[in-house]
């Protein structure tokens, strides 16, 4: 027996998982845990349908409803997930001795979001799976350099300055759609926080690899 394939359906299942897709790379989500978010709300979709005899009409436009009940299904569900809940800011143990107070400033507009002990947590990051993915920036963010426990040896430290110039960091999605413009430094202000992270001890690779940092005093 021929079956026709349901065309609107695989359409609207292929939009749902271009969406994950899209919207983890645009805003720093994992994009495995994105796409089987994905699959839970088409494959709860196709269930009802099934359950219902209606998932294969020609329009499709059930199926997008039952899509729309399972999203939010999900959505409640993954609400009760613990991770990324907690919130928390360690006490800060020592910082760098920075330069001038602009320098910390501006570190702590574009960086301490994600590695310091001082996290501005947004109201976001109450919400699944935002919840979840400005834990894990933070985790990570803290575990390369945090710079609220200087008292300690911060692995990747030195990396600061490149990183900035690189445009490595502040990460795209960071800045995205307007967030943290505070943390969106303008070249001058670049310029002027490269110069401080110059004066400041321990965060320049100029020690152990002699690049063309020859404008140092
Ligand atoms: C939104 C969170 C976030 C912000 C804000 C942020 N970082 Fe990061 N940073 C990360 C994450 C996550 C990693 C680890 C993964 C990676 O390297 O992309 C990282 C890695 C790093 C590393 C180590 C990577 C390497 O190549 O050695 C350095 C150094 C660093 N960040 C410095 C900074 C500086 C300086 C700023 C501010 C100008 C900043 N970061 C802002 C999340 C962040």
């Amino acid at each position: 027996m021929k079956q026709s394939w349901p065309l609107a359906q695989m359409g609207l299942g292929a939009a749902v998982v271009l969406v994950a897709v899209v919207g983890a790379a645009l805003m720093g989500l994992n994009a495995i845990i994105s796409v089987v978010l994905a699959a839970l709300v088409i494959g709860g979709a196709v269930l009802i349908g099934l359950r219902r005899g209606d998932l294969t009409g020609t329009s499709g436009g059930r199926f997008a409803r039952h899509l729309a009940l399972t999203a939010a299904a999900v959505f409640v569900l993954i609400q009760l997930v613990p991770y990324g809940r907690s919130h928390a800011n360690p006490p800060v143990t020592g910082e760098p001795q920075w330069a001038n107070d602009e320098t910390r400033e501006l570190m702590v507009r574009a960086c301490f979001d994600c590695h310091s002990n001082e996290v501005v947590w947004p109201w976001y990051s109450n919400v699944a799976p935002l919840s979840w993915a400005v834990q894990r920036h933070v985790d990570e963010g803290r575990d390369e350099v945090n710079y609220s426990e200087f008292d300690q040896d911060q692995g990747e430290a030195d990396d600061t300055i490149e990183t900035i110039l690189d445009g490595e960091m502040p990460p795209g999605y960071y800045t995205r759609f307007g967030l943290h413009s505070a943390g969106d430094l303008t070249d001058e202000e670049i310029d002027i926080l490269v110069d401080g992270l110059r004066a400041t001890p321990g965060l320049d690779e100029q020690d152990d690899d002699d690049h063309d940092d020859d404008d140092d005093d």
